[in-house]
């Protein structure tokens, strides 16, 4: 089969190439490289490599030339971070809105396919453990930008359900919560990869508040079979998904545990949101998923811990380090 990858030069997009290259599909990449690199999706001598077009979701036009030549879509680019949606908030919602749309219209005009990343941040400040597809959403003042990314998915997914029921699309909505692994950046907000950065470099790692914030961090290798997975389950057209870890934890004993793991001797500072954000920032208290639903349908169960994670992040970066140097 033939698939498009929105967002196939970024962290998630380039791991689900090497997964659907594997088995012996062909990828066709739509990026524009904004936090995504060519780079990301090199071959590994001699294996296949994924077709390339620079250029923007925002595109109606070049969306639309894109999707009728494939058999099914994963839509994943979007303005991600914090740190860029708090400092391009403009371009962020653009991004995030005018590109979803124009690949829901895209893929319901040619009749392939498509499954919608969308993410966690959609709960707010809901801090039910175990929160399912079904539960409200909290999210803060309008004006507060940080919201505009839960905005901008959570119509997205209004977008992507309407076009289900309205056009019968065959779309179904991830919900990933925190994802990591080797090759995600720190440099837009990301927790794991910025800690072990510091950790690295024997600084401090830099907790933002108390530290209290619970979060359940996936690796990126059991997230891109779920991703697959649910393109591919029949019966799930317009459905969400939640797609995410299973162990919850605080920020401040991560990064205890990023700092022991690395044997990195420089501790850990807190630091008011106000240093790096909006004044007023509030940040997710808990975020913890239940991913029943996945499991059920078809079963999705995360096999790799948090010391795995934090493990294979950190010889990414260590491997990276000895290459650049
Ligand atoms: N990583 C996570 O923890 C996480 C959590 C929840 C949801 N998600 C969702 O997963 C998807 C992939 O995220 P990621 O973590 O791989 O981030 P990423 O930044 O590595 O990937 C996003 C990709 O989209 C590309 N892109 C951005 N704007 C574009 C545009 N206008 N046109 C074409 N390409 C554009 C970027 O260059 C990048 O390659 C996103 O939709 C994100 O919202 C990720």
């Amino acid at each position: 089969m033939r698939f498009l990858i929105t967002g196939g030069a970024g962290f998630i997009g380039s791991h689900l190439t090497r997964f659907l290259i594997s088995e012996g599909h062909k990828v066709l990449i739509l990026d524009n490289f904004s936090t995504g690199s060519p780079k990301n999706v090199d071959s590994e001598s001699g294996s296949p490599v994924p077709e390339i077009v620079d250029g923007s979701v925002c595109d109606a036009e070049l969306v639309d030339r894109c999707t009728r030549e494939v058999d099914a879509v994963f839509h994943l680019a979007a303005a991600v971070g914090t740190f860029t949606i708090a400092r391009k908030t403009i371009e962020s919602l653009r991004t995030n809105l005018h590109g979803t749309e124009a690949v829901v219209e895209a893929a319901c005009r040619h009749r392939v396919p498509l499954l919608l990343s969308s993410t966690s941040e959609v709960y707010g400040l809901n801090a039910k453990t175990g929160l399912t597809e079904d539960d409200d959403r909290v999210l803060g003042s309008p004006p507060h930008s940080r919201w505009s990314y839960a905005e901008a998915k959570s119509v997205d997914e209004t977008i992507a359900h309407a076009h289900a029921v309205e056009h019968d699309l065959d779309v179904v909505i991830a919900r990933l919560f925190n994802t990591v692994g080797p090759g995600q950046s720190g440099e837009y907000g990301m927790v794991i990869p910025r800690f072990v950065r510091q950790a690295l470099a024997g600084e401090p790692l830099t907790v933002f508040g108390d530290g209290s914030q619970v979060r359940c961090f996936c690796h990126v290798l059991d997230v891109v079979p779920a991703l697959v997975a649910l393109l591919r389950e029949p019966g799930t057209r317009g459905q969400v998904f939640n797609v995410g870890g299973s162990e919850p934890v605080r920020i401040d004993q991560l990064a205890r545990r990023v700092n022991a793991i690395t044997g990195s001797p420089g501790g850990i500072v807190h630091v008011p949101y106000d240093a790096y954000f909006e004044p007023g920032y509030r940040d997710t208290p808990h975020r913890v998923p239940d991913c029943a639903k996945a499991r059920a349908r078809i079963g999705f169960r995360p096999t790799r811990d948090l010391d795995e994670i934090i493990r294979s992040v950190a010889a990414d970066q260590r491997a990276h380090a000895v290459i650049r140097s």
